[in-house]
This record gives C-alpha cells, sequence and structure tokens, in this order.
C-alpha cells in the first residue's frame, strides 16, 4: 500500500498549489463550498493513479484545487463510503494521500440523522465526539510506522482549538449550532426507529454512513480534524418520518451556506 500511496502522492503533488494544509471531504449534498473556492482547478479521480472513484448520485468524484478564505485548500467532491463496497483503506485513501502531501487540517463534513430531541432538521452539528459502529477499522492490519502509531489515542479526535474557533464564529455571526456525537454506521439502510433509539442511548447525537474512518486515519496520521454533520432528519419518537436519499440531498443543501461560511472563515484564521 505504501508503493502505491508514493506514487498517487508524487503523482499529484507538482498540482497541488504551494503551502496548502488543509484538506475539506465534503458530504451528501454539501458540495457547494466549492462556488466559494477561488483559483479553482478540478482533477477528476479517474485521473488520479490508483484513487478509488466513487458511484452515488450527489458525488462527483473530483478534487479541487484552488483557496477558500485566501488560503490554499484541496478539496474532495464526493468521498467513498463503506457501504458502496469500498475496503476499508479505499475509503480512507485520499486522507492518507493528505497526509502525505503533508496536510495539517482535514475538515469534514455529512449529512446524518439527528437522535437528539433538541435538533431540527437543517440543523448543523459540530462534531465533539464519535461512537464507530463501523464493523471494519481501518486501522487493521500491519502498522506501518511510517504513517502513524499502532494504538493511536483518539481522546481528542476533534480538534478543541478549531472547535472552539467554529463556536467563536458562529456566535459572532448569529449561526445556530448544535453540538454532539456522531455514531458511525455502515448503512445503507436509514436506521429502524429501534435503532435510532438505540443510538440516542449509547451516548448518539447524530448517525450517519461516513466520516469515523476518514477520522480515525487522519488522527493516525496526525492531522488535525474539524467535522461537521448537518441533520437531514430526525430519528426521534413522534417526529420519525420516511427518508429518502433525494430528501437527505434537500436538506442538506439548505444548510450547507452556513457551514461553508464557518468553515471559510476558520480557515482564514489558521
Ligand atoms: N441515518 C444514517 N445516515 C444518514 C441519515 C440517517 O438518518 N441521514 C443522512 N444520512
Amino acid at each position: 500500500m505504501l508503493q502505491t500511496l508514493k506514487e498517487t502522492v508524487s503523482w499529484l503533488k507538482p498540482q497541488i498549489p504551494e503551502g496548502t494544509k488543509t484538506g475539506i471531504i465534503l458530504g451528501t449534498g454539501l458540495g457547494d463550498l466549492v462556488n466559494n473556492i477561488t483559483d479553482k482547478k478540478e482533477i477528476p479521480y479517474e485521473a488520479i493513479p490508483h484513487f478509488p472513484v466513487s458511484t452515488v448520485a450527489g458525488h462527483k468524484g473530483k478534487l479541487i484545487t484552488g483557496k477558500l478564505g485566501g488560503k490554499p485548500i484541496l478539496a474532495m467532491q464526493g468521498r467513498f463510503h463503506f457501504y458502496e463496497g469500498y475496503s476499508m483503506k479505499e475509503v480512507t485513501y485520499p486522507v492518507r494521500v493528505m497526509q502525505l502531501l503533508g496536510f495539517e487540517y482535514l475538515f469534514v463534513s455529512n449529512a446524518a440523522g439527528g437522535m437528539n430531541g433538541s435538533f431540527q432538521v437543517g440543523d448543523i452539528m459540530l462534531i465533539e465526539d464519535h461512537i464507530n459502529l463501523f464493523p471494519e477499522h481501518p486501522l487493521r492490519g500491519k502498522n506501518h510506522g511510517e504513517l502513524g502509531e499502532r494504538f493511536p489515542d483518539m481522546s481528542e479526535a476533534y480538534n478543541k482549538k478549531l472547535r472552539q474557533l467554529a463556536t467563536d464564529i458562529a456566535g459572532k455571526h448569529n449561526i445556530k449550532l448544535q453540538y454532539g456525537i456522531y455514531v458511525g454506521t455502515q448503512g445503507p439502510t436509514f436506521e429502524t426507529p429501534a435503532e435510532y433509539h438505540y443510538f440516542k442511548i449509547i451516548g448518539g447525537d447524530a448517525v450517519g454512513m461516513s466520516t469515523v474512518p476518514e477520522v480515525i486515519v487522519a488522527r493516525h496520521g496526525g492531522m488535525k480534524v474539524l467535522a461537521f454533520s448537518i441533520i437531514t432528519d430526525l430519528g426521534v419518537y413522534g417526529k420519525i418520518v420516511e427518508v429518502s436519499h433525494e430528501e437527505v440531498q434537500a436538506a442538506a443543501k439548505i444548510a450547507q451556506p452556513k457551514m461553508a461560511f464557518i468553515m471559510e472563515e476558520i480557515i482564514k484564521q489558521l
């Protein structure tokens, strides 16, 4: 895997603007952030040696370089989900690439169902911590010392300083921010009412099918992480209605300008 990674990185490196240290992974229906990127250059996943290719509707599948908030960034429009059949190594491959490109920060967004009774559809939840319920761990197997430690610490998976910055910016601009624990599950089914209830009992505020693998690998690689969930549907007794991928995308679209604003303001200050 290391050799493959190195080949991807040496192909990509000349195309990534000097000084880029922030990677952004855009979740379902959250791709509009790219409209705020200036000096944009797109690299389709198909063009990148050894890169997986994404398949789900609403995921366009390209890397975008450019500037956000005046700072050079690399955004992934379209991520790789475990439910699509990718291995955990494939799901997290782009994060390894970012690590080997020398990036310091990873910003992640996703669409999620809310279990917290005070959440509403369209809320933005700052992820404070996660519970990993994926059936396979992205770090399972031989550990490569040059990528990270065998037993990585997860006491601050979501960087405290970045979270504080997000809180400050949201407060200053009157943007409502919710806070909570993200439960990462494999999907692709949305939850039964009993499953939402179970995820709430174990300490979750929102549930989704992504993010956790990428965050684990980013932390293993020493990157600082900030992540947001857009609450696109509610898994709260009495408020549970049928959900579809299209509705999730539509709800995400409404909230995304606010999330994009917060991300951009934080990046300005990095
Ligand atoms: N469950 C799991 N994943 C999701 C949900 C949900 O309710 N909404 C958006 N992604």
